[in-house]
């Protein structure tokens, strides 16, 4: 007969032994496996008698359950130091540089765009835009450029095919088309799907891309313009210049910067002017309030009788301002970037450096970051 102390002696030896748990998992096994030791002496119980199985019986069952917990504690114990094992094993190691972050820059066109409607807000105005593919009736008609007209050649219009209606759009060459829209839109004329319930008085701005068939240092074929518009019953130059004046001023920050207007000619204002900022592009970067260079910034005037008249507004009751200033070049006046075309040749060197943080704090000029 099984000597069961010298079992259960035997079986603890090598439960304390066991170093890991497949160890552990081996002497389960060997004991407690369906053809284990201990699992064999209980296979013996049916053959006795029932008096040898009365005494044996609480024997052998003791054993097993003494061997199970003896198992279960032990592997208690080897998961423990297992998991120990593994903490030393993968800590951290705080002190080690953390790899460089590579967040995504605000593009100076954007930030600029941000500052100029922030200081535009501010000053009253609201908001409007229109769509980048136009119709000749809105980019040019509408705007008092006559059929066949050089003034249409001003623009070297990027023209789409002919369409089913024999119509050829464009892609818009100034924010200007906009204008009509939002006096049309003024007007009850058409459905007001931009500036919503805009009446004369109208006071708004127009952000948006324009496109034309040019480029050099200052010109790129895709640029940006916000447009301005103000009209009422007694709005005149002086308005204009003052409003130029006090936006030049918030936007470049100081009173350093030289200013010039020039007159000059556009079909949908009269009369009309153009706008220059002085500034040295000689060396590697642009500087303001020096130098021998002016850089065009915008053309304005006082809207056309014409062009109120081809939107519905009586110009003997309306009349007003608008201009469109050069959203890019005021960045690259504002920033230093000397040539317009790096702005759109979209490499992230360039966009790392001119960029700025989307998580900045506020400019407390604008409220901006
Ligand atoms: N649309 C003109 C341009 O792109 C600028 C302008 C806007 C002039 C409004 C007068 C009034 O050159």
């Amino acid at each position: 007969m099984t000597d069961l102390s010298q079992l259960e002696a035997e079986i603890s030896g090598r439960i304390a032994q066991a170093a890991d748990l497949a160890e552990l998992d081996a002497v389960r096994v060997a004991a407690l496996g369906k053809s284990g030791s201990i699992s064999e002496l209980l296979k013996t119980l049916g053959a006795m008698s029932p008096d040898e199985r009365r005494e044996r019986g609480p024997q052998i069952n003791g054993l097993r359950d003494r061997a199970g917990q003896a198992i279960a504690a032990r592997k208690a114990e080897l998961e423990a130091a297992e998991l120990d094992a593994r903490l030393a094993a993968e800590r951290v190691d705080l002190s080690l540089p953390a790899p460089p972050e590579r967040r995504g820059r605000v593009h100076p066109t954007m930030q600029v765009m941000d500052e100029m409607i922030a200081i535009f807000a501010a000053m009253g105005f609201g908001l409007a835009e229109g769509p980048d593919i136009e119709d000749d009736f809105h980019n040019f008609t509408a705007l008092n450029f006559p059929p066949k007209h050089p003034a249409r050649e001003m623009h070297d219009t990027f023209w789409l095919p002919e369409d089913a209606n024999g119509e050829r759009k464009l892609l818009r060459t100034h924010t200007s088309p906009v204008q009509v829209r939002v006096m049309q839109a003024a007007n009850g004329k058409l459905p007001s799907w931009i500036a919503a319930g805009q009446q004369p008085p109208i006071r708004v701005v127009i952000p948006g891309r324009v496109y034309r068939s040019d480029s050099d240092a200052t010109h790129t074929p895709m640029f940006h313009q916000l447009e301005g518009l103000v009209i009422d019953r007694t709005i005149h130059m002086g308005h204009l210049k003052w409003t130029l004046a006090e936006f030049t001023k918030r936007f470049f920050e100081t009173e350093a910067v030289v200013t010039r207007f020039r007159p000059h000619h556009f079909p949908f204002t009269e009369p009309s002017a153009e706008m220059d900022v002085q500034c040295d592009r000689s060396g590697g970067a642009v500087k303001i309030g020096e130098g021998s260079d002016w850089l065009e910034i915008l053309g304005g005037g006082m809207v056309h009788p014409n062009v109120l008249r081809n939107c519905g507004l009586d110009p003997d009751e309306w009349q007003g301002f608008a201009f469109g200033l050069g959203v890019d070049r005021l960045g690259m006046l504002k920033y230093g970037m000397p040539d317009l075309r790096d702005m759109f040749a979209g490499d992230p060197r360039w966009l790392a450096h001119y960029g700025f943080s989307a998580f900045a704090a506020p400019n407390p000029a604008t409220g901006l970051s």
